[in-house]
């Protein structure tokens, strides 16, 4: 039998995948840590649910090449000045909501879903809500009835009845505005705001 050299041996390289595996599974825990810290609520890229009190929006970024989203002055959705736990349910109820009717099934937010109907991650900041003070009145009898109130962009595509009570539009409307101020560093990518946001 041939001698093998120090490198090709089994006892080195048995060492070396436990070495490996040990210490990926430890950056893994960082990560993961690390990871929920910055998509929690109240983190510096994830505002607080709260922030549905205050106006959201954009400005242009030269150094990072992107819009990122800035948040205003008082702005308080259908004139409620809400605190965080009540901020919390009725986003909550939103993207539960969100969840229990499929919206992912045609739209997509975050990064996630489909691409048949308009990406959600910055519809509260549409340009075709049009004004400041009119949207979250036109967007709610939109959610509430969409085949009445579609706008179809052109494309034809429709969305569908999903017969959501008043309060989950509500709630929908808070979840999309607080989504609308994550800082997603320039995703989705084609975004432009309002153009009367541009006033701080
Ligand atoms: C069967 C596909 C489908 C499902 C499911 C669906 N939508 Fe839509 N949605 C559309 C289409 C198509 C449009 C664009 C047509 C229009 O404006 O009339 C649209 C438009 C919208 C808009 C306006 C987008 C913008 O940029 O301003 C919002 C907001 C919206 N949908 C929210 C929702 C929510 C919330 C849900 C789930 C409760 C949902 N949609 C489920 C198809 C769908």
């Amino acid at each position: 039998m041939s001698e093998i050299p120090w490198w090709a041996g089994e006892g080195l390289w048995r060492k070396v995948a436990v070495w490996v595996t040990a210490g990926s599974f430890v950056v893994l825990i960082f990560l993961t840590f690390d990871s929920i810290e910055a998509i929690s609520a109240g983190s510096q890229r994830v505002p607080a649910y709260s922030v549905i009190n205050q106006q959201v929006r954009y400005e242009f970024d030269a150094a990072r090449n992107i819009q990122k989203p800035v948040i205003g002055g008082g702005a308080p959705l259908f004139g409620q000045t809400l605190d965080e736990a009540e901020a919390e349910a009725l986003v909550t109820l939103g993207k539960k909501t969100v969840q229990a009717k499929n919206c992912m099934n045609c739209h997509t937010l975050l990064g996630n879903g489909a691409y048949y109907a308009p990406d959600l991650t910055k519809a509260w900041l549409d340009p075709a809500w049009g004004s400041e003070t009119a949207r979250e009145t036109l967007m709610l009898g939109f959610l509430m009835d969409p085949t009445a109130n579609a706008r179809t962009y052109g494309t034809g595509r429709r969305m569908p009845k999903l017969d959501i009570t008043e309060q989950e539009a509500r709630g929908v409307i808070a979840f999309l505005k607080w989504m609308s101020s994550i800082d997603t560093n320039g995703f989705p990518y084609n975004f432009k705001s309002l153009a009367q946001e541009s006033r701080s």
